[in-house]
């Protein structure tokens, strides 16, 4: 399961050996990723320590910024990913609330490495911060820069990674690198996109739960048809992980088609049939995201009136204690949205737009919260109100579609 590529080094060799050794001695490759990923995902995750004395500052060094300089690509790609704004403006304004226990909670999944939790804990003044300045494979930002290369890949100075496409470079930099295969597993990621099973639930659902949809789903029988969050979010191993704030990986997430029927009497009825064809989870897969339907009858002289609306998510209350609706389509799966109206004979067609909202739910809390301003420190607002422009101008038009009266 665990193998070095290079400078190998008999201690390091007895300590990849005992793990494998816990995880049944590669015989069982699943318990095997199993407990390389517990490991690797220990919480909270311990500082890396010092540096191989054989190591340059740029080798050592845990800004993403020195990994570029010779994983140049992974970089650029990483810069793109909403895993590089994992530190945003919508998490700081909340951090300046909390105490130190309540923020490492949220900072587990956004900022898991210690050394970023430790330059968090000094800009907030939290009990707990180092009393020393970090040391030179720290930079002082590493805190903003979200989920970081070093937080995926390095633990104890020692890179880890995926085996390799071609045969490893003997004796390359940072003393090569441990090959996991856990990397291309789902359950990967799963450490930060699935809540375990005491996580909070809102009637009777986990609050995150995009591993077990996907395992439910039919992207995780094994086969030819298997498709990993890797697979689709990783395709070429790229460093982007498109979701659905992206229109084309949405577009690619769903098929839709539109009828009309006549009733009778000059009643209709619209009908949109959304099918998630492409998602590896229910979509959306969780509550903030909302897709919204909205019907309209165009007539030919210019006219145009809104027929109604319906809406594709989870929809939860802002205090996060109630349900309103769950319109979630699971993997494979189809809804109807059925929109009936009246309209006399002539000449006109129905419209359906499908706008995305992939940030709806902070939308309305940022909007609360915002409502009881003199309640927060100063200092939060700027931030605030950041966070909700920045949420708003993430929605976008996906489609259009039309139909006429059939004659
Ligand atoms: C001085 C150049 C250099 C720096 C700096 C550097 N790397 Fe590497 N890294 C390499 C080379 C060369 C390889 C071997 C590439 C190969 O075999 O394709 C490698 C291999 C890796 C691998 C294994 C890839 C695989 O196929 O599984 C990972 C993961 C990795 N580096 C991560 C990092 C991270 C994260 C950082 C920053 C914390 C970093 N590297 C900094 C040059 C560097
Ligand atoms: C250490 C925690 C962590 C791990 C591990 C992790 N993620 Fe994330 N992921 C996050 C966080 C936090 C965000 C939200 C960042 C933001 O918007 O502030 C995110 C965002 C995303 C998004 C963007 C979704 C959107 O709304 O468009 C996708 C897609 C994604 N992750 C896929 C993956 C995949 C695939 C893996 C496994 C290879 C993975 N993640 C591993 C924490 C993690
Ligand atoms: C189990 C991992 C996990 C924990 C713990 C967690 N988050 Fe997140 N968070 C995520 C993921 C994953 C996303 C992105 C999901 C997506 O975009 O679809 C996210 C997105 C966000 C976003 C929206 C993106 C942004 O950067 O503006 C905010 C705000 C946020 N989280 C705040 C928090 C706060 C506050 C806490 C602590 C109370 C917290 N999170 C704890 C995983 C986590
Ligand atoms: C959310 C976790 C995560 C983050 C953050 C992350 N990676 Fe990766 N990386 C992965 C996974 C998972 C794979 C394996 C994907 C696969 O095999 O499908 C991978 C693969 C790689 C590889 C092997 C690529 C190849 O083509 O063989 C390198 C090199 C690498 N990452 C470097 C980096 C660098 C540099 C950064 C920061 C700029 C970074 N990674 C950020 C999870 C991450
Ligand atoms: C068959 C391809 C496929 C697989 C497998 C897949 N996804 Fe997705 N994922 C998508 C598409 C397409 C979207 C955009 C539409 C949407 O949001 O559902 C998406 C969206 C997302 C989002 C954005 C937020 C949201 O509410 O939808 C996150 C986070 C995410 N995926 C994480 C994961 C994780 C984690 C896994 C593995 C457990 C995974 N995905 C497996 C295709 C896939």
């Amino acid at each position: 399961m665990l193998k070095f590529t290079s400078h190998a080094g008999p201690l390091r060799l007895l300590a990849a050996c005992a793990l494998a050794l816990l995880a049944g001695c590669g015989n069982k490759p699943e318990a095997a990723a199993e407990a390389f990923l517990q490991r690797h995902w220990a919480e909270p995750m311990p500082p890396q320590g010092t540096p191989p004395a054989a190591f340059s500052p740029l080798e050592a060094s845990l800004d993403p910024q020195a990994c570029g300089q010779c994983h140049a690509e992974q970089y650029a790609a990483w810069r793109t990913s909403l895993h590089s704004k994992a530190m945003g403006p919508g998490l700081r304004w909340q951090l300046m609330l909390m105490d130190q226990e309540q923020g490492n909670r949220c900072l587990r999944c956004h900022t898991p490495l210690a050394e970023q939790k430790a330059l968090l804990a000094l800009e907030h003044g939290w009990p707990n911060a180092p009393k020393q300045p970090p040391p030179d494979f720290v930079p002082s930002d590493l805190g903003h820069q979200g989920l970081v290369c070093a937080a995926c890949h390095v633990r104890g100075h020692r890179r880890f990674g995926p085996p390799p496409r071609n045969e490893a470079v003997k004796d390359g930099p940072h003393g090569g690198f441990v090959v996991a295969e856990a990397f291309q597993d789902s359950r990967f990621c799963a450490h930060c996109h699935q809540f375990p099973d005491s996580g909070p639930r809102i009637a009777g659902k986990l609050l995150e739960d995009t591993y077990r949809q996907w395992l439910a789903g039919p992207y995780a029988k094994e086969g030819a048809g298997k498709q990993t969050c890797q697979s689709c979010h990783m395709p070429d191993r790229q460093h982007r992980w498109r979701g659905i704030h992206d229109p084309e990986m949405t577009r690619r997430a769903i098929e839709v088609s539109l009828k009309l029927q006549a009733l009778g009497g000059g009643r209709y009825e619209a009908r949109a049939n959304v099918r998630n064809r492409g998602a590896g989870h229910h979509f959306p897969t969780y509550m903030v995201p909302k897709v919204e339907l909205a019907f309209y009858r165009r007539d030919v002289d210019g006219g145009s009136v809104e027929l109604g609306r319906h809406v594709i998510g989870w929809n939860v209350d802002t205090p996060i204690t109630q349900e309103l609706s769950d319109t979630r389509i699971a993997a494979g799966e189809a809804r109807d949205f059925r929109q009936p109206f009246n309209a006399a004979g002539g000449d006109w067609r129905v419209e359906l737009v499908v706008r995305v909202l992939p940030a709806e739910h902070y939308e309305r809390i940022y909007r609360d919260a915002l409502g009881r301003a003199d309640q927060l420190p100063a200092a939060a607002l700027p931030l605030l109100r950041r966070a909700l422009d920045e949420a708003v101008a993430t929605r976008y038009e996906l489609l259009r579609l039309e139909v006429g009266a059939e004659p």
